[in-house]
Protein backbone atom coordinates (compact mmCIF):
# COMPACT_ATOMS: atom_id res chain seq x y z
CA UNK A 1 0.00 0.00 0.00
CA UNK A 2 1.60 3.63 -0.91
CA UNK A 3 1.40 5.62 2.39
CA UNK A 4 1.46 9.00 0.58
CA UNK A 5 -2.03 8.53 -0.60
CA UNK A 6 -3.62 6.73 2.60
CA UNK A 7 -3.95 9.48 4.78
CA UNK A 8 -5.48 11.46 2.31
CA UNK A 9 -8.02 9.03 1.14
CA UNK A 10 -8.99 6.02 2.73
CA UNK A 11 -8.88 3.12 0.37
CA UNK A 12 -9.60 0.43 2.63
CA UNK A 13 -12.62 -1.89 3.05
CA UNK A 14 -13.50 -1.51 -0.40
CA UNK A 15 -17.09 -3.48 -1.42
CA UNK A 16 -15.31 -5.77 -3.43
CA UNK A 17 -18.35 -8.03 -4.08
CA UNK A 18 -21.68 -6.64 -4.76
CA UNK A 19 -21.10 -3.94 -3.54
CA UNK A 20 -21.34 -1.68 -5.97
CA UNK A 21 -18.28 -1.35 -8.52
CA UNK A 22 -15.13 -0.63 -7.66
CA UNK A 23 -14.91 2.36 -9.84
CA UNK A 24 -17.38 4.44 -8.38
CA UNK A 25 -16.60 3.73 -4.82
CA UNK A 26 -13.15 5.02 -5.79
CA UNK A 27 -14.61 7.99 -7.77
CA UNK A 28 -17.08 8.96 -4.32
CA UNK A 29 -13.74 8.24 -1.87
CA UNK A 30 -12.07 10.91 -3.92
CA UNK A 31 -14.86 13.20 -4.15
CA UNK A 32 -15.19 13.26 -0.45
CA UNK A 33 -11.82 13.82 0.52
CA UNK A 34 -11.51 16.58 -2.48
CA UNK A 35 -15.03 18.07 -1.25
CA UNK A 36 -13.67 18.05 2.42
CA UNK A 37 -10.57 19.83 1.74
CA UNK A 38 -8.48 16.97 2.47
CA UNK A 39 -7.03 16.63 -0.85
CA UNK A 40 -6.36 20.71 -2.11
CA UNK A 41 -6.82 22.07 -4.85
CA UNK A 42 -3.56 21.78 -7.59
CA UNK A 43 -2.49 18.93 -5.44
CA UNK A 44 -1.31 15.90 -7.64
CA UNK A 45 -2.81 12.40 -7.66
CA UNK A 46 -0.55 9.41 -7.32
CA UNK A 47 -0.36 8.10 -10.39
CA UNK A 48 -2.42 5.39 -11.78
CA UNK A 49 0.00 2.62 -11.62
CA UNK A 50 0.56 3.68 -7.52
CA UNK A 51 -3.64 3.98 -7.07
CA UNK A 52 -3.71 0.47 -8.32
CA UNK A 53 -1.20 -1.01 -6.23
CA UNK A 54 -2.70 0.62 -3.04
CA UNK A 55 -5.83 -0.07 -3.67
CA UNK A 56 -5.22 -3.30 -5.17
CA UNK A 57 -7.22 -3.05 -8.41
CA UNK A 58 -5.71 -3.41 -11.84
CA UNK A 59 -4.34 -0.25 -13.92
CA UNK A 60 -7.82 0.16 -15.79
CA UNK A 61 -9.82 0.74 -12.93
CA UNK A 62 -7.63 2.84 -11.81
CA UNK A 63 -7.45 5.21 -14.95
CA UNK A 64 -11.22 4.85 -15.18
CA UNK A 65 -11.39 6.56 -11.35
CA UNK A 66 -8.99 9.33 -12.61
CA UNK A 67 -11.08 10.13 -15.86
CA UNK A 68 -14.19 9.84 -14.07
CA UNK A 69 -13.02 12.25 -11.62
CA UNK A 70 -12.01 14.68 -14.47
CA UNK A 71 -15.51 14.66 -16.26
CA UNK A 72 -17.16 15.01 -12.97
CA UNK A 73 -15.11 18.48 -12.34
CA UNK A 74 -13.04 16.97 -9.66
CA UNK A 75 -9.15 16.81 -11.33
CA UNK A 76 -7.95 18.12 -14.12
CA UNK A 77 -5.19 16.01 -15.95
CA UNK A 78 -2.53 17.27 -18.38
CA UNK A 79 -0.13 15.11 -20.43
CA UNK A 80 3.45 14.12 -18.77
CA UNK A 81 2.52 16.04 -15.73
CA UNK A 82 0.25 14.09 -14.23
CA UNK A 83 -4.01 14.57 -12.71
CA UNK A 84 -4.46 17.34 -10.38
CA UNK A 85 -7.29 18.07 -7.87
CA UNK A 86 -9.09 21.07 -9.76
CA UNK A 87 -12.07 21.70 -7.69
CA UNK A 88 -11.68 24.26 -4.79
CA UNK A 89 -13.08 22.90 -1.64
CA UNK A 90 -15.67 26.03 -0.63
CA UNK A 91 -14.39 26.15 3.03
CA UNK A 92 -10.19 26.51 1.82
CA UNK A 93 -10.96 29.22 -1.36
CA UNK A 94 -10.06 32.45 0.47
CA UNK A 95 -7.21 30.90 1.86
CA UNK A 96 -5.32 29.58 -0.79
CA UNK A 97 -6.10 32.43 -3.39
CA UNK A 98 -6.40 32.05 -7.44
CA UNK A 99 -3.73 29.73 -7.17
CA UNK A 100 -5.88 26.75 -8.91
CA UNK A 101 -6.28 28.64 -12.01
CA UNK A 102 -2.61 27.35 -12.47
CA UNK A 103 -3.63 23.88 -12.69
CA UNK A 104 -6.90 24.64 -14.60
CA UNK A 105 -5.62 26.57 -17.33
CA UNK A 106 -4.93 24.99 -20.45
CA UNK A 107 -1.14 25.05 -20.62
CA UNK A 108 0.28 27.37 -22.51
CA UNK A 109 3.15 29.80 -21.43
CA UNK A 110 3.37 33.32 -23.24
CA UNK A 111 5.88 33.20 -25.77
CA UNK A 112 9.01 36.11 -26.52
CA UNK A 113 6.78 37.88 -28.68
CA UNK A 114 4.13 38.29 -26.54
CA UNK A 115 6.22 39.46 -23.85
CA UNK A 116 7.85 42.35 -25.88
CA UNK A 117 4.52 43.48 -26.82
CA UNK A 118 3.18 43.45 -23.23
CA UNK A 119 6.27 45.40 -22.18
CA UNK A 120 5.83 47.61 -25.14
CA UNK A 121 2.74 48.91 -24.10
CA UNK A 122 3.87 49.33 -20.36
CA UNK A 123 7.61 50.24 -20.36
CA UNK A 124 6.16 54.08 -21.64
CA UNK A 125 4.43 54.43 -18.47
CA UNK A 126 7.53 53.94 -15.91
CA UNK A 127 9.23 55.98 -14.23
CA UNK A 128 12.91 57.56 -15.96
CA UNK A 129 12.16 55.01 -19.14
CA UNK A 130 12.84 56.33 -22.83
CA UNK A 131 10.29 53.86 -24.68
CA UNK A 132 12.25 53.43 -28.12
CA UNK A 133 9.66 49.93 -28.27
CA UNK A 134 6.81 51.83 -29.04
CA UNK A 135 5.31 52.84 -32.49
CA UNK A 136 2.29 54.56 -30.87
CA UNK A 137 1.06 58.25 -32.70
CA UNK A 138 1.35 60.73 -30.17
CA UNK A 139 -1.05 61.71 -28.34
CA UNK A 140 0.10 65.65 -28.99
CA UNK A 141 -1.74 64.76 -32.12
CA UNK A 142 -4.79 63.06 -31.59
CA UNK A 143 -8.13 65.07 -32.36
CA UNK A 144 -9.57 65.15 -28.73
CA UNK A 145 -11.67 68.38 -29.22
CA UNK A 146 -12.88 66.99 -33.01
CA UNK A 147 -14.33 63.58 -31.48
CA UNK A 148 -16.01 65.29 -28.73
CA UNK A 149 -18.01 67.39 -31.13
CA UNK A 150 -18.35 64.66 -33.25
CA UNK A 151 -19.43 62.39 -30.33
CA UNK A 152 -22.23 65.38 -29.46
CA UNK A 153 -23.45 65.75 -33.21
CA UNK A 154 -23.83 61.55 -33.27
CA UNK A 155 -25.90 61.72 -30.03
CA UNK A 156 -27.94 64.29 -31.09
CA UNK A 157 -28.74 63.05 -34.61
CA UNK A 158 -28.65 59.24 -33.67
CA UNK A 159 -30.42 59.26 -30.24
CA UNK A 160 -30.58 56.23 -28.86
CA UNK A 161 -29.65 54.43 -32.99
CA UNK A 162 -26.11 55.60 -31.51
CA UNK A 163 -26.30 52.70 -29.06
CA UNK A 164 -27.86 49.76 -30.86
CA UNK A 165 -26.68 46.81 -32.39
CA UNK A 166 -25.42 46.91 -36.29
CA UNK A 167 -24.64 44.04 -39.00
CA UNK A 168 -21.48 42.84 -38.49
CA UNK A 169 -19.60 44.36 -41.73
CA UNK A 170 -20.29 47.50 -40.15
CA UNK A 171 -21.99 50.92 -39.98
CA UNK A 172 -23.26 51.73 -44.18
CA UNK A 173 -22.17 55.07 -43.82
CA UNK A 174 -18.38 54.11 -42.43
CA UNK A 175 -18.36 51.77 -45.29
CA UNK A 176 -19.21 53.78 -47.77
CA UNK A 177 -16.37 56.54 -46.39
CA UNK A 178 -14.00 53.78 -46.18
CA UNK A 179 -14.92 53.00 -49.87
CA UNK A 180 -14.36 56.59 -50.87
CA UNK A 181 -11.00 56.72 -49.21
CA UNK A 182 -9.92 52.95 -50.85
CA UNK A 183 -10.67 54.32 -54.56
CA UNK A 184 -8.48 57.75 -53.96
CA UNK A 185 -5.59 55.34 -52.30
CA UNK A 186 -6.75 52.06 -54.55
CA UNK A 187 -7.27 49.65 -51.91
CA UNK A 188 -11.01 49.06 -52.92
CA UNK A 189 -13.55 50.12 -55.39
CA UNK A 190 -16.77 49.65 -53.53
CA UNK A 191 -18.47 49.75 -50.26
CA UNK A 192 -19.42 46.42 -50.29
CA UNK A 193 -15.83 44.75 -49.97
CA UNK A 194 -15.71 46.74 -46.64
CA UNK A 195 -15.80 45.44 -43.02
CA UNK A 196 -14.99 47.24 -40.05
CA UNK A 197 -13.10 45.51 -37.46
CA UNK A 198 -11.43 46.43 -34.14
CA UNK A 199 -7.73 47.95 -35.32
CA UNK A 200 -5.94 46.54 -38.10
CA UNK A 201 -4.98 44.05 -35.08
CA UNK A 202 -8.27 42.56 -35.41
CA UNK A 203 -8.25 42.55 -39.43
CA UNK A 204 -5.14 40.53 -39.17
CA UNK A 205 -6.68 37.99 -37.16
CA UNK A 206 -9.70 37.17 -38.42
CA UNK A 207 -7.87 37.00 -41.76
CA UNK A 208 -5.51 34.43 -40.30
CA UNK A 209 -8.36 32.98 -38.99
CA UNK A 210 -10.32 32.11 -41.87
CA UNK A 211 -7.64 31.17 -43.97
CA UNK A 212 -4.91 29.05 -41.57
CA UNK A 213 -5.43 25.90 -39.50
CA UNK A 214 -2.94 23.51 -37.98
CA UNK A 215 -1.39 22.10 -41.15
CA UNK A 216 -1.37 24.90 -43.37
CA UNK A 217 1.66 27.04 -44.63
CA UNK A 218 1.88 30.97 -44.47
CA UNK A 219 4.96 33.07 -45.69
CA UNK A 220 5.03 36.00 -44.27
CA UNK A 221 8.09 39.24 -44.54
CA UNK A 222 10.62 38.60 -41.70
CA UNK A 223 10.97 41.14 -39.89
CA UNK A 224 7.58 42.37 -39.42
CA UNK A 225 5.07 43.36 -37.56
CA UNK A 226 5.14 41.26 -33.95
CA UNK A 227 0.81 41.41 -33.81
CA UNK A 228 1.04 39.62 -36.90
CA UNK A 229 3.31 37.07 -36.08
CA UNK A 230 1.06 36.47 -32.93
CA UNK A 231 -2.54 36.59 -35.13
CA UNK A 232 -0.81 33.75 -37.29
CA UNK A 233 1.08 31.78 -35.23
CA UNK A 234 -2.17 30.84 -33.09
CA UNK A 235 -4.16 29.68 -35.73
CA UNK A 236 -1.70 26.87 -35.87
CA UNK A 237 -0.42 26.90 -38.91
CA UNK A 238 3.25 26.87 -40.04
CA UNK A 239 4.96 30.34 -39.99
CA UNK A 240 7.70 30.54 -42.88
CA UNK A 241 10.23 33.83 -42.42
CA UNK A 242 10.73 35.36 -45.97
CA UNK A 243 13.38 38.36 -45.61
CA UNK A 244 12.87 41.72 -46.70
CA UNK A 245 15.66 43.60 -48.40
CA UNK A 246 15.90 47.79 -49.26
CA UNK A 247 13.08 46.77 -51.66
CA UNK A 248 10.77 44.68 -49.38
CA UNK A 249 9.77 41.08 -49.17
CA UNK A 250 12.68 39.13 -51.63
CA UNK A 251 10.06 37.83 -54.23
CA UNK A 252 12.27 35.43 -55.36
CA UNK A 253 12.52 33.52 -51.57
CA UNK A 254 8.98 33.53 -51.63
CA UNK A 255 9.22 31.57 -55.34
CA UNK A 256 11.39 29.22 -53.80
CA UNK A 257 9.28 28.93 -51.04
CA UNK A 258 6.11 28.34 -52.94
CA UNK A 259 8.01 25.91 -54.96
CA UNK A 260 8.84 23.95 -51.41
CA UNK A 261 5.55 24.43 -49.88
CA UNK A 262 1.94 24.52 -50.72
CA UNK A 263 1.81 28.31 -48.74
CA UNK A 264 -1.95 29.44 -48.32
CA UNK A 265 -1.41 33.32 -47.43
CA UNK A 266 1.43 35.33 -47.74
CA UNK A 267 1.54 38.07 -45.30
CA UNK A 268 3.54 41.47 -46.09
CA UNK A 269 3.24 45.31 -45.48
CA UNK A 270 3.88 46.70 -48.82
CA UNK A 271 4.32 50.03 -47.95
CA UNK A 272 6.17 52.23 -45.04
CA UNK A 273 6.95 48.44 -43.88
CA UNK A 274 7.31 47.94 -39.83
CA UNK A 275 10.07 48.07 -38.68
CA UNK A 276 11.96 48.72 -41.99
CA UNK A 277 10.03 51.56 -43.24
CA UNK A 278 10.86 50.37 -46.55
CA UNK A 279 8.30 50.64 -49.65
CA UNK A 280 7.98 46.84 -52.13
CA UNK A 281 9.41 47.63 -55.23
CA UNK A 282 7.08 47.85 -58.30
CA UNK A 283 9.06 45.39 -60.01
CA UNK A 284 8.27 42.90 -57.14
CA UNK A 285 4.57 44.34 -56.71
CA UNK A 286 4.21 43.20 -59.91
CA UNK A 287 6.13 39.76 -59.64
CA UNK A 288 3.51 39.10 -56.14
CA UNK A 289 0.47 40.04 -58.22
CA UNK A 290 1.06 37.49 -60.81
CA UNK A 291 2.10 34.80 -58.32
CA UNK A 292 -0.73 35.49 -56.04
CA UNK A 293 -2.99 34.77 -59.32
CA UNK A 294 -0.70 32.29 -60.97
CA UNK A 295 -0.67 29.79 -57.67
CA UNK A 296 -4.29 30.66 -56.45
CA UNK A 297 -2.14 32.30 -53.52
CA UNK A 298 -4.04 34.77 -51.09
CA UNK A 299 -2.42 38.02 -49.57
CA UNK A 300 -2.96 39.90 -46.83
CA UNK A 301 -1.40 43.35 -47.59
CA UNK A 302 -1.26 45.39 -44.40
CA UNK A 303 -1.35 49.26 -45.12
CA UNK A 304 -1.49 49.97 -41.09
CA UNK A 305 1.53 52.65 -42.05
CA UNK A 306 0.47 53.57 -45.98
CA UNK A 307 -0.32 56.73 -45.63
CA UNK A 308 2.31 58.16 -42.44
CA UNK A 309 5.24 58.34 -45.80
CA UNK A 310 7.79 61.71 -45.18
CA UNK A 311 8.55 61.21 -49.00
CA UNK A 312 8.72 60.14 -52.62
CA UNK A 313 5.26 59.34 -53.97
CA UNK A 314 3.01 56.82 -52.58
CA UNK A 315 3.02 53.37 -54.07
CA UNK A 316 -0.55 52.38 -55.35
CA UNK A 317 -1.75 49.34 -53.07
CA UNK A 318 -0.82 45.71 -54.12
CA UNK A 319 -4.50 45.31 -54.57
CA UNK A 320 -5.30 47.24 -56.85
CA UNK A 321 -3.40 44.48 -59.42
CA UNK A 322 -4.86 41.96 -58.22
CA UNK A 323 -8.17 42.18 -55.71
CA UNK A 324 -9.50 38.97 -55.68
CA UNK A 325 -6.64 37.49 -53.90
CA UNK A 326 -5.78 40.70 -51.90
CA UNK A 327 -7.10 40.95 -48.52
CA UNK A 328 -6.50 44.69 -47.96
CA UNK A 329 -5.95 45.16 -44.10
CA UNK A 330 -5.87 48.42 -42.12
CA UNK A 331 -6.53 51.35 -39.68
CA UNK A 332 -7.02 55.06 -38.61
CA UNK A 333 -4.90 53.97 -35.56
CA UNK A 334 -1.57 55.56 -36.79
CA UNK A 335 -3.05 58.52 -38.04
CA UNK A 336 -5.96 59.65 -35.65
CA UNK A 337 -5.18 57.34 -32.64
CA UNK A 338 -5.02 53.66 -31.50
CA UNK A 339 -7.72 54.38 -29.11
CA UNK A 340 -10.72 54.32 -31.77
CA UNK A 341 -10.21 50.73 -32.90
CA UNK A 342 -11.30 51.86 -36.35
CA UNK A 343 -9.73 49.55 -39.18
CA UNK A 344 -11.16 47.69 -41.56
CA UNK A 345 -10.75 44.98 -44.22
CA UNK A 346 -10.95 45.06 -47.99
CA UNK A 347 -11.87 41.81 -49.71
CA UNK A 348 -14.22 40.19 -52.08
CA UNK A 349 -15.82 36.79 -53.12
CA UNK A 350 -16.20 33.93 -50.71
CA UNK A 351 -13.28 34.71 -48.38
CA UNK A 352 -15.40 38.31 -47.87
CA UNK A 353 -18.46 36.30 -46.63
CA UNK A 354 -16.28 34.23 -44.36
CA UNK A 355 -14.30 37.67 -42.93
CA UNK A 356 -17.68 39.21 -41.70
CA UNK A 357 -18.88 35.81 -39.94
CA UNK A 358 -15.65 35.56 -38.42
CA UNK A 359 -16.53 39.17 -37.37
CA UNK A 360 -19.73 38.71 -36.18
CA UNK A 361 -18.81 35.38 -33.93
CA UNK A 362 -15.69 37.63 -32.51
CA UNK A 363 -17.88 40.48 -31.54
CA UNK A 364 -20.87 40.96 -33.68
CA UNK A 365 -19.35 44.58 -34.31
CA UNK A 366 -17.34 47.37 -33.62
CA UNK A 367 -18.62 49.90 -31.28
CA UNK A 368 -21.54 51.34 -33.06
CA UNK A 369 -20.83 54.88 -31.35
CA UNK A 370 -17.41 54.98 -32.67
CA UNK A 371 -18.25 54.10 -36.04
CA UNK A 372 -20.52 56.98 -36.46
CA UNK A 373 -18.15 59.08 -34.77
CA UNK A 374 -15.40 57.55 -37.92
CA UNK A 375 -18.09 58.03 -40.65
CA UNK A 376 -18.57 61.92 -40.15
CA UNK A 377 -14.78 62.02 -39.77
CA UNK A 378 -13.69 60.68 -42.91
CA UNK A 379 -16.75 62.54 -44.67
CA UNK A 380 -15.03 66.04 -44.93
CA UNK A 381 -11.20 66.63 -44.73
CA UNK A 382 -10.21 66.45 -41.38
CA UNK A 383 -8.29 63.16 -42.07
CA UNK A 384 -6.38 64.96 -44.17
CA UNK A 385 -5.33 67.52 -42.16
CA UNK A 386 -4.41 65.38 -39.12
CA UNK A 387 -1.81 63.65 -41.20
CA UNK A 388 -1.14 67.19 -42.56
CA UNK A 389 -0.42 67.88 -38.99
CA UNK A 390 1.36 64.55 -38.23
CA UNK A 391 3.95 64.42 -40.43
CA UNK A 392 6.43 66.75 -40.26
CA UNK A 393 6.54 66.42 -36.25
CA UNK A 394 7.57 62.50 -37.10
CA UNK A 395 9.69 63.31 -39.98
CA UNK A 396 11.97 65.26 -37.55
CA UNK A 397 11.62 63.03 -35.15
CA UNK A 398 12.95 60.32 -37.48
CA UNK A 399 15.97 62.07 -38.31
CA UNK A 400 16.91 63.24 -34.69
CA UNK A 401 17.22 59.48 -34.59
CA UNK A 402 18.90 58.93 -37.42
CA UNK A 403 21.41 61.76 -36.40
CA UNK A 404 21.58 60.17 -32.65
CA UNK A 405 22.53 56.85 -34.29
CA UNK A 406 25.46 58.56 -36.04
CA UNK A 407 26.87 60.27 -33.19
CA UNK A 408 26.92 57.87 -30.77
CA UNK A 409 26.83 54.29 -32.39
CA UNK A 410 28.53 54.88 -35.94
CA UNK A 411 30.41 52.06 -37.29
CA UNK A 412 28.64 50.13 -35.26
CA UNK A 413 25.55 49.37 -37.16
CA UNK A 414 23.81 49.46 -40.35
CA UNK A 415 20.15 51.15 -40.75
CA UNK A 416 17.97 52.82 -43.63
CA UNK A 417 16.30 55.76 -43.15
CA UNK A 418 12.95 54.87 -42.95
CA UNK A 419 10.44 56.36 -46.20
CA UNK A 420 7.61 56.79 -43.07
CA UNK A 421 6.30 55.30 -40.49
CA UNK A 422 7.10 55.21 -36.75
CA UNK A 423 10.07 52.86 -36.51
CA UNK A 424 14.20 52.54 -37.58
CA UNK A 425 15.41 48.72 -37.75
CA UNK A 426 19.08 48.84 -36.55
CA UNK A 427 21.31 46.11 -37.32
CA UNK A 428 24.33 45.84 -35.25
CA UNK A 429 27.37 44.88 -37.78
CA UNK A 430 29.00 42.20 -34.93
CA UNK A 431 26.10 40.29 -33.12
CA UNK A 432 25.52 40.70 -29.30
CA UNK A 433 23.38 38.85 -27.23
CA UNK A 434 19.61 39.92 -27.54
CA UNK A 435 18.17 39.25 -24.02
CA UNK A 436 21.27 40.85 -22.17
CA UNK A 437 21.88 43.54 -24.77
CA UNK A 438 17.38 44.38 -24.14
CA UNK A 439 17.81 43.63 -20.36
CA UNK A 440 21.22 45.75 -19.74
CA UNK A 441 19.75 48.31 -21.98
CA UNK A 442 16.10 48.74 -19.59
CA UNK A 443 18.53 48.70 -16.87
CA UNK A 444 20.10 52.18 -18.65
CA UNK A 445 16.82 53.56 -18.67
CA UNK A 446 15.70 52.59 -22.17
CA UNK A 447 13.77 50.03 -24.33
CA UNK A 448 13.71 48.96 -27.88
CA UNK A 449 11.65 45.98 -29.50
CA UNK A 450 14.75 43.40 -29.87
CA UNK A 451 14.92 41.73 -33.51
CA UNK A 452 14.06 38.28 -32.38
CA UNK A 453 10.30 39.44 -31.19
CA UNK A 454 9.82 41.03 -35.01
CA UNK A 455 11.26 38.05 -36.95
CA UNK A 456 9.65 34.63 -37.59
CA UNK A 457 13.11 32.64 -37.19
CA UNK A 458 16.01 32.53 -35.52
CA UNK A 459 18.55 35.17 -36.71
CA UNK A 460 22.02 35.33 -36.68
CA UNK A 461 22.68 39.22 -36.59
CA UNK A 462 21.26 41.21 -33.85
CA UNK A 463 18.82 43.70 -34.48
CA UNK A 464 16.83 46.75 -32.86
CA UNK A 465 13.97 48.10 -33.57
CA UNK A 466 14.13 51.70 -32.31
CA UNK A 467 10.36 53.33 -32.49
CA UNK A 468 10.68 57.47 -32.73
CA UNK A 469 7.01 58.11 -32.86
CA UNK A 470 6.36 59.28 -29.24
CA UNK A 471 9.61 60.97 -27.88
CA UNK A 472 11.00 64.54 -28.33
CA UNK A 473 14.01 64.81 -30.51
CA UNK A 474 16.10 65.27 -26.99
CA UNK A 475 15.08 62.43 -25.34
CA UNK A 476 16.29 60.64 -28.50
CA UNK A 477 18.97 61.73 -28.39
CA UNK A 478 19.17 60.65 -24.95
CA UNK A 479 17.77 57.35 -25.14
CA UNK A 480 20.03 56.67 -27.98
CA UNK A 481 23.17 57.66 -25.36
CA UNK A 482 21.74 54.95 -23.23
CA UNK A 483 21.69 52.31 -25.70
CA UNK A 484 24.71 53.24 -26.63
CA UNK A 485 26.04 52.76 -23.28
CA UNK A 486 24.08 49.12 -22.45
CA UNK A 487 26.01 47.35 -25.77
CA UNK A 488 29.25 48.92 -25.05
CA UNK A 489 28.65 47.06 -21.01
CA UNK A 490 27.74 43.76 -22.99
CA UNK A 491 30.33 43.96 -25.22
CA UNK A 492 33.37 44.58 -22.39
CA UNK A 493 31.31 41.69 -20.67
CA UNK A 494 31.88 39.55 -23.64
CA UNK A 495 35.59 40.46 -23.87
CA UNK A 496 35.73 39.64 -20.22
CA UNK A 497 34.26 36.01 -20.72
CA UNK A 498 36.60 35.21 -23.54
CA UNK A 499 39.72 36.39 -21.99
CA UNK A 500 38.73 34.53 -18.43
CA UNK A 501 40.92 31.33 -18.28
CA UNK A 502 38.74 27.96 -18.79
CA UNK A 503 38.31 26.44 -14.83
C1 LIG B 1 2.11 47.05 -39.33
C2 LIG B 1 0.99 47.10 -38.34
N1 LIG B 1 -0.17 46.51 -38.64
C3 LIG B 1 -1.19 46.53 -37.79
C4 LIG B 1 -1.09 47.15 -36.57
C5 LIG B 1 -2.26 47.12 -35.64
O1 LIG B 1 -2.92 48.32 -35.70
P1 LIG B 1 -4.22 48.64 -34.87
O2 LIG B 1 -3.78 49.46 -33.70
O3 LIG B 1 -5.09 49.39 -35.80
O4 LIG B 1 -4.84 47.36 -34.45
C6 LIG B 1 0.08 47.78 -36.20
C7 LIG B 1 0.20 48.43 -34.89
O5 LIG B 1 1.24 48.76 -34.41
C8 LIG B 1 1.16 47.75 -37.11
O6 LIG B 1 2.32 48.32 -36.82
Amino acid sequence: MAPAMSYKVDLSHLERDGGGSLTQQLVDRFAGAIEAGELAPGEKLPPTRALAAAASINHLTAARVYRRLAEEGYVTASVGRGTFVRSLAPAAAEERGDDWQAYVLPDRPSTYQEEMLSDAFRLPGEEGMISLATGFPSQRFHPAQEMADLSAQVFADEGGAALSYLPAPGLPALREGLADLGRRRGFATDAAEIIVTSGAQQAIDLTARALLGPRDVVAVESPTFTGSLLALRATGARVIGIPVDEDGLDVEALEQALARHEVRLCALQTTCQNPTGVDLSPERRLRLAELAVERNLFVMEDGAYSDLRFEGERPCPLRQAAPGHVIYVSSLSKVVGGGLRIGWIAARGPVHERLAMLKQSADFHTPTLVQHMAARYLDGDAYDRQLAKGLPYYRERRDALMAALERHLAGEYDAAVPRGGHHVWVTLRRPAEERTLYSEAVRNGVSFTPGGAVCAERRKRTSLRLSFSLVEPDELEEGVRRLARALREVRRRDRTATAAPLS
